[in-house]
C-alpha cells in the first residue's frame, strides 16, 4: 500500500526545529561537503529546495555568498524559517520542487536536503530543477536511498521503521533515472558520518518530539511500544557517545 503524503503543516512544523536541530560542527561539515562539489568562485546563487524551517539556509548564504532562495511548500515551516532563520543573503518563497519560483538558468546550485522523497511528481521536479540551473550548475541531493539504507540508532526500538523508510525513500537507481531524463547525470556519490545527538540521552529527548516523518506512518500503539522499549534501554544505562549514522549525498550536473 502506498504511504500517505506527509504535510508539514499538520504536525511536523511544531516540533521540527527542536527535534531535528543540527550541531554547528555538523552544519559546517555539510557546508564543506557541498563546497567540494561547487565552483570556487563567489558568490554563488543557491536554491534550498524544501528548506523547511531554514535549518541549513543561512549557513548556505554564509558559505556561498548568496543570494540563497529557500523554497518551501509548507506555510507553517516557512513562517518559522522567516521568524528564526533570517539572513541578509536569504529570502524564503512559497513553491515546491515541481514549481520553483525562479527564472530559467538563474542559479548555480540546487540543494534538496531530505526533501526529494516528499515530492509527488519527481519527473516534473527534475525538469524544473534543470530549468532553473545555469549551465554547469549542480544538484545536491542529500537523501537516504532505499537500496542502501541500514537501520540507525533509533530504529532498534521501532521494528517497522526501517521497512517504512524503504517505502518512503526512492532507490539510487530511481533518482538517477529521473534526473537523467532531465539531462542531469551523477557527478559524485559521497557518504559522510553525520552526528545526530551528542549522547543517547539527548538523542532520546529529540526522538520523543517525533520530528521524523516515519512516525506519521505508524500507529499510536506501536509508537508507544517503541518508546517503552527505549525507556527500558535508557533505564539500563544510556551511552555517553554520540549517535551518528551514514548519510548519502548525490551530486548531479
Ligand atoms: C525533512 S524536511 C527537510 C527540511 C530541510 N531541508 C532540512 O533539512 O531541515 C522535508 C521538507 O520538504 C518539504 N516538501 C514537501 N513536499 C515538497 C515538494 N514537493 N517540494 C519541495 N519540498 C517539499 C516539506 O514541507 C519539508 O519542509
Amino acid at each position: 500500500m502506498a504511504l500517505k503524503r506527509v504535510d508539514y503543516d499538520d504536525n511536523q512544523h511544531a516540533v521540527y526545529a527542536r527535534g531535528r536541530s543540527m550541531a554547528p560542527a555538523t552544519l559546517a561539515r555539510w557546508m564543506e561537503r557541498f563546497a567540494a562539489h561547487l565552483p570556487d568562485r563567489r558568490p554563488l546563487t543557491v536554491v534550498d529546495l524544501g528548506c523547511g524551517v531554514g535549518r541549513l539556509t543561512p549557513a548556505l548564504a554564509e558559505t556561498f555568498g548568496g543570494p540563497v532562495h529557500g523554497v518551501e511548500p509548507s506555510a507553517r515551516m516557512r513562517e518559522i524559517a522567516v521568524a528564526t532563520a533570517g539572513h541578509p543573503g536569504v529570502d524564503y518563497r512559497a513553491g515546491e520542487a515541481a514549481r520553483i519560483p525562479l527564472e530559467d538558468a538563474s542559479v548555480d546550485a540546487v540543494l534538496m536536503f531530505l526533501s526529494f522523497h516528499h515530492v509527488p511528481d519527481r519527473a516534473a521536479a527534475a525538469a524544473e530543477i534543470a530549468r532553473v540551473l545555469r549551465p554547469g550548475g549542480r544538484v545536491l541531493v542529500r537523501s537516504p536511498f532505499a537500496d542502501r539504507m541500514t537501520a540507525g540508532w533509533w530504529q532498534q526500538f521501532f521494528p517497522r521503521a526501517l521497512a517504512i523508510e524503504k517505502q518512503m525513500f526512492p532507490t539510487l537507481v530511481e533518482v538517477t533515472a529521473v534526473f537523467a531524463a532531465a539531462g542531469l547525470t551523477p557527478v559524485a556519490l559521497v557518504t559522510i558520518e553525520e552526528v545526530y545527538a551528542a549522547n543517547e540521552a539527548e538523542a532520546a529527548e529529540k526522538l520523543r518530539l517525533r520530528a521524523i516523518s516515519t512516525f506519521e506512518h505508524m500507529s499510536e500503539a506501536e509508537i508507544a511500544e517503541g518508546f517503552a522499549r527505549l525507556d527500558a534501554y535508557l533505564a539500563a544505562g544510556a551511552g555517553d557517545g554520540p549517535t551518528a549514522g551514514l548519510s548519502d549525498l548525490l551530486v548531479l550536473g
